[in-house]
């Protein structure tokens, strides 16, 4: 993938609108409070960027999955309340995207002015990719600057279609993850240690064996290890496991051989009679776990081996929890492993969604040299894919 795109810094924009795609897809509660605004702190580099160049600032996004219509509960109004206070200048919702009131408030934007359309996915045309809906949404601006990385992995009119229309630029924060991001996969600090985890295997396929051309060690915790496990003939009692992933399992094994990649699993398990917070834990080989258990946390000895493995990496990449970190009975796994991550002096790169949000909750968000804000479209990145929304930027 070629990462060398043209970015805010690389074109003319004195004076002129600038439409920016940001990913505003932020968590809610039932009240719709933003209950983590790290994306909207994250597009505010380049907001600040191009207002100090005098630019007047159309933002768009999409929030949630609203399905092609307009729905009061995915408005991008709790968004653009806080990206108020945050700026300290006001920044004007248009009620719509495409209509007469984002035609009215997009005319009369002002440099130096910052407003944001309405949920570019109240329109079915956003994810179709629709020429005339991009053609539209370019013709409020004269330059586009794409910064949604969390998005950056969808084909749709917002982040990718719109560049056909505009001279098309990255803003700060997708800049700041691809070079941080590729520099980690094409030229890593050594050792390079990557840590996958999560439910499943399937999920991971193309990022295990993307990342097996370029790792010294992989280590595997998380509900994805006991498919690797039961692959080697090993008994996984009632843990997690994918059975049509077996003999990729094998082939990953073969292929970390071949390599001379060290591929590390676990050797114990914390492991429960059921899914829940107040189960009984028990302690188990991860070979041999009992009929009637299901492993729901790397065990002690599992996190001195993976730990020890960390300690001297020059660069980590992370991807998933070890263990069932929302029950804190099993959180041990994913808090130790956070905890030599953070201890290490490796770069170290955490893949968003899930396991940002553990770093996070666990408090380990501040040692980390980089938590992606992408979580697809992490994981596309790490599996070696090219990103409309990158691809479609001009080159350097
Ligand atoms: C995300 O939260 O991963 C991005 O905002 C993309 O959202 P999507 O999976 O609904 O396209």
């Amino acid at each position: 993938m070629n990462y060398n795109k043209k970015t805010i810094e690389d074109i003319e924009l004195n004076g002129k609108k600038v439409l920016v795609r940001c990913d505003f897809n932020v968590p809610l509660d039932e009240n719709r409070n933003i209950t983590d605004d790290t994306r909207i702190t994250a597009a505010l580099p380049t907001i600040r960027y191009l207002l100090s160049k005098q630019a007047a600032v159309i933002l768009c996004s999409h929030l949630g999955r609203p399905k092609g219509e307009f729905n009061a509960k995915y408005s991008l109004a709790p968004v653009a309340a806080r990206l108020t206070e945050l700026l300290g200048q006001e920044v004007k919702l248009a009620k719509d995207v495409i209509g007469p009131d984002a035609d009215a408030l997009t005319s009369s934007l002002k440099p130096g002015e910052v407003m944001l359309l309405e949920n570019v996915r109240f329109h079915k045309e956003e994810e179709k990719n629709d020429p005339e809906f991009a053609k539209k949404l370019a013709s409020y601006a004269e330059v586009y600057v794409n910064d949604a990385f969390g998005t950056a992995h969808r084909a749709h009119a917002s982040t990718a279609g719109v560049a056909d229309y505009l001279p098309a630029v990255c803003g700060y924060l997708i800049n700041k993850e691809i070079s941080i991001m590729g520099k980690a996969l094409d030229d890593p600090k050594r050792p390079f240690v990557a840590i996958l985890g999560g439910a499943k295997v399937s999920d991971k396929i193309g990022v295990i064996n993307n990342l097996l051309e370029k790792v010294d060690t992989l280590i595997v915790g998380g509900g994805m290890a006991y498919t690797f496990v039961k692959a080697m003939g090993g008994s996984i009692g009632k843990s997690l496991c994918e059975d049509d992933k077996l003999d990729y399992a094998r082939e990953m094994l073969e292929k970390a051989k071949a390599r001379g990649v060290n591929f590390l699993l676990p050797v114990d398990n914390v492991a429960a009679k059921e899914f829940a917070a107040d189960a009984e834990a028990f302690t188990v080989k991860t070979d041999e776990i009992p009929d009637d258990l299901m492993g729901l946390d790397i065990g002690p000895e599992t996190v001195d081996m993976f730990s020890e493995a960390i300690k001297n990496a020059g660069t980590v990449v992370w991807n998933g929890p070890m263990g069932v970190f929302e029950f804190d009975r099993f959180a041990n796994g994913t808090r130790a492993i956070a905890k030599a991550v953070a201890e290490s002096n490796s770069v170290s790169i955490i893949g968003g969604g899930d396991s940002a949000a553990a770093i996070q909750q666990l408090g380990f968000a501040d040692k980390m040299t980089h938590i992606s804000t992408g979580g697809g479209a992490s994981l596309e990145f790490l599996e070696g894919l090219e990103l409309p929304g990158i691809a479609c930027l001009m080159d350097k």
